[in-house]
C-alpha cells in the first residue's frame, strides 16, 4: 500500500493542469476560500497530513454488492491504496444507527427497520475507505456525512449511475443534467464535513461540454474526481473515451481519477498504460478487481483459487452475508460455474456450504460458533425489541440487552426459534403450511390459522392448530415467511419434522 503522505509532484504527470498555485494539487487542503471549510466555522477540516490525498493512487472502484467489507479489505491487501464502497443509497443510511461491534471488531450501521448491516467498517480500512452514496439532496446528503464521517476517509457522490431507479430519483447521472443540483450537494458536503468530499461522473457526448462541467464541479471544493470515459447511453462493450478523461485532466487543479479501462486491463501493467493514456494520476478499477482482485498486486495476478480462498476467509471473519459472498464468488468464477466445482457451489446456500467446497468448512463453523458464544447479535436475534433498544442507544454496547427464551413451551405457546430457509424446500408441496395442511386434513382437524404482526419490516406469526398456539421467535422478513416458520414450529413439536434434521440443516442453530 502507498502510504498516505507520499503525493508524487504533479508537474511531470501528463494532464493535471495549471489551476490554482496556492492549493496542493493532491486534493488534500482545505476547499478553496468561499467554498467553506473551516472560515465558515461548520465542518472542521482535518489537518493536511491526516486527510486522504489522491495523486498517484489505484483504487477500488464503488461496485454494487461486490464492494463490501471483504473484498475491500483484501483489494487493499493486494495494493490498493483507496476502496470505495458500494454505493449506498442516502435514506437507507438515515434509518440506520450506528452499532460497535465489538464481537467483530467492526462498525455496523444497522436498518432499524429490519436489522440488515447496511454498511460494515473497520479500523484496517479506515484512512482508506471511501463511502460512495446515491442523493438527489443536499440536506439528506449532509446528515449522511455527519453520521459516517468520523469512520470513513472521504465521502463519494455518485454521479454516473445511468440505471433507471437512480435517475429516476434525480441521483446519479441525472445530476449531470442538473448542474445547479450537483453543485448545491458537493458545497453542502464541502462546506460542512470534516473529511474530503469527491464525486464520480461519466462523460457527455461532447468532450468540451465534459470538461465544463466538470470544472464547474470542481470549483464547489472537492478533492478529486472520478470520471468514467462512458457516456450514459454506452455499454461496458463500447470503447472507453480515454482522451475525454485526458481533457479533464489537463484542465482540472485537483486530481482526476480515470475509469471504464477493465475491458483492457488483465494485468497490474495495464493499469500504469491507462494511467498514462487518459493523462491522469489515479486510475480506478471495477470489473477487472470484481473478476480477480489480486489485479492490485505488483507482483501479478494469483490463482483464482487462492483469491477466492483469502476472499472466503475474510468473509467468514467479517461475518459477510451469505447471498452477498456467493454474488461476489460467482462473479470470480464467471465461466467457471460450468465445471463440477462451479456446479457444487452454485447449489450451496449458506456460506458454511460454499466455504465447505474451498476446504474451509469447519473453519467457518468454528468462527461461527465462536462469534455467537461471545453474543454476536446474528440475523436470528434481530426482533423489533433489540432494535428498538439499541436504535435509542445509539449501539451502545455497554448496555447488554436481555433476549427472550428462544425455546419455551409455556402453556399458551410452544416457541422454538426457527429459522424458515426457502432453498430446503423445493416445491410447493414440501412447504411446512402445505404440509402442516395435508397433516389436519388427514386427522380430521380444523384449517390451521395464523395470526401475523408485523413491527418495522419485520414479521412474526402465531399459528393456531387444535387449540394450540405456535411460533418462531424468529422475526422473519415476510409475512409468508414467519408463517412457514411458525408450520415448521408445529411440524416439529407434532413429530412430523425432526429436530435433528432441522438441527442439521441450519434450521435450528
Ligand atoms: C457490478 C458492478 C457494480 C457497480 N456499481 C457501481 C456503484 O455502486 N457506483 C458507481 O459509481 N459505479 C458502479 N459501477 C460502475 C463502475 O464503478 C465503473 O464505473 C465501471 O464498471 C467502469 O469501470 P471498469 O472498466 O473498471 O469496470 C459498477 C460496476 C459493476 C461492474
Amino acid at each position: 500500500m502507498t502510504a498516505d503522505g507520499d503525493a508524487e509532484p504533479c508537474a511531470g504527470r501528463a494532464g493535471q493542469g495549471l489551476g490554482d498555485p496556492g492549493r496542493p494539487r493532491d486534493g488534500s487542503g482545505p476547499p478553496p476560500n468561499g467554498s467553506g471549510g473551516p472560515a465558515d466555522g461548520m465542518g472542521e477540516v482535518r489537518p493536511p497530513s491526516e486527510r486522504l490525498s489522491y495523486v498517484n493512487k489505484t483504487i477500488l472502484a464503488p461496485m454494487v454488492r461486490v464492494g463490501t467489507l471483504p473484498m475491500r479489505l483484501l483489494a487493499l491487501e493486494f495494493g490498493a491504496d483507496i476502496v470505495y464502497t458500494e454505493e449506498l443509497i442516502d435514506w437507507k443510511l438515515l434509518r440506520s444507527f450506528r452499532r460497535v461491534n465489538d464481537v467483530l471488531g467492526t462498525i455496523d450501521f444497522v436498518d432499524e427497520t429490519d436489522g440488515t448491516i447496511v454498511f460494515r467498517t473497520c479500523a484496517l480500512e479506515r484512512k482508506h475507505v471511501v463511502l460512495q452514496i446515491g442523493t438527489s439532496d443536499p440536506e439528506r446528503a449532509l446528515k449522511v456525512g455527519k453520521l459516517v464521517e468520523n469512520d470513513v476517509a472521504a465521502l463519494d457522490i455518485n454521479m454516473g449511475c445511468p440505471k433507471e431507479f437512480s435517475v429516476k430519483g434525480g441521483m446519479g447521472v441525472a445530476l449531470m443534467a442538473n448542474q445547479e443540483k450537483a453543485i448545491q450537494i458537493l458545497r453542502a458536503l464541502v462546506n460542512g464535513l470534516k473529511c474530503p468530499v469527491t464525486c464520480k461522473v461519466r462523460v457527455l457526448p461532447d468532450v468540451d461540454a465534459t470538461v465544463a462541467v466538470c470544472r464547474a464541479l470542481a470549483e464547489t471544493g472537492i478533492a478529486a474526481i472520478g470520471v468514467h470515459g462512458r457516456t450514459r447511453d454506452e455499454r461496458p462493450q463500447h470503447a472507453n473515451r480515454n482522451h475525454y478523461i485526458h481533457a479533464v485532466a489537463d484542465a482540472l487543479n485537483i486530481p482526476v481519477i480515470a475509469n471504464g479501462g477493465s475491458k483492457e486491463i488483465s494485468c497490474y501493467k495495464d493499469i500504469s498504460k491507462f494511467r498514462e493514456e487518459s493523462g491522469c494520476s489515479s486510475v480506478m478499477i471495477a470489473r477487472a478487481a470484481e473478476w480477480n482482485v489480486s489485479i492490485f498486486r505488483k507482483e501479478g495476478l494469483l490463482p483464482l483459487d487462492d483469491v477466492i480462498k483469502k476472499y472466503l476467509v475474510l468473509s467468514v471473519d467479517y461475518d459477510n452475508n451469505g447471498s452477498n459472498t456467493k454474488y461476489c464468488v460467482q462473479n470470480m468464477l464467471r465461466e467457471l460455474q460450468e465445471t463440477p466445482r462451479g456446479k457444487l457451489f452454485l447449489e450451496a446456500q449458506t456460506l458454511e456450504q460454499i466455504c465447505t467446497i474451498w476446504d474451509l468448512g469447519s473453519y467457518c463453523r468454528e468462527r461461527q460458533l465462536e462469534f455467537k458464544a461471545a453474543g454476536l447479535l446474528g440475523r436470528r436475534e434481530i426482533c423489533p425489541q433489540v432494535l428498538r433498544q439499541e436504535s435509542s442507544d445509539q449501539g451502545n454496547p455497554a448496555k447488554k440487552l436481555k433476549l427472550q427464551d428462544e425455546n419455551a413451551v409455556s402453556d399458551d405457546v410452544v416457541t422454538m426459534k426457527v429459522a424458515y430457509l426457502r432453498s430446503l424446500f423445493p416445491t410447493d408441496l414440501d412447504l411446512p403450511k402445505t404440509r402442516l395442511l395435508a397433516w389436519t386434513r388427514r386427522e380430521r382437524l380444523g384449517m390451521p390459522s395464523y395470526q401475523t404482526v408485523q413491527e418495522g419490516k419485520l414479521f412474526q406469526s402465531v399459528l393456531t392448530v387444535n387449540d394450540k398456539k405456535y411460533t418462531s421467535s424468529m422475526w422473519e422478513k415476510n409475512k409468508r415467511w414467519a408463517e412457514q416458520g411458525a408450520a415448521l414450529v408445529c411440524l416439529c413439536s407434532l413429530g412430523q419434522v425432526n429436530l435433528e434434521t432441522l438441527k442439521a440443516d441450519g434450521s435450528v442453530l
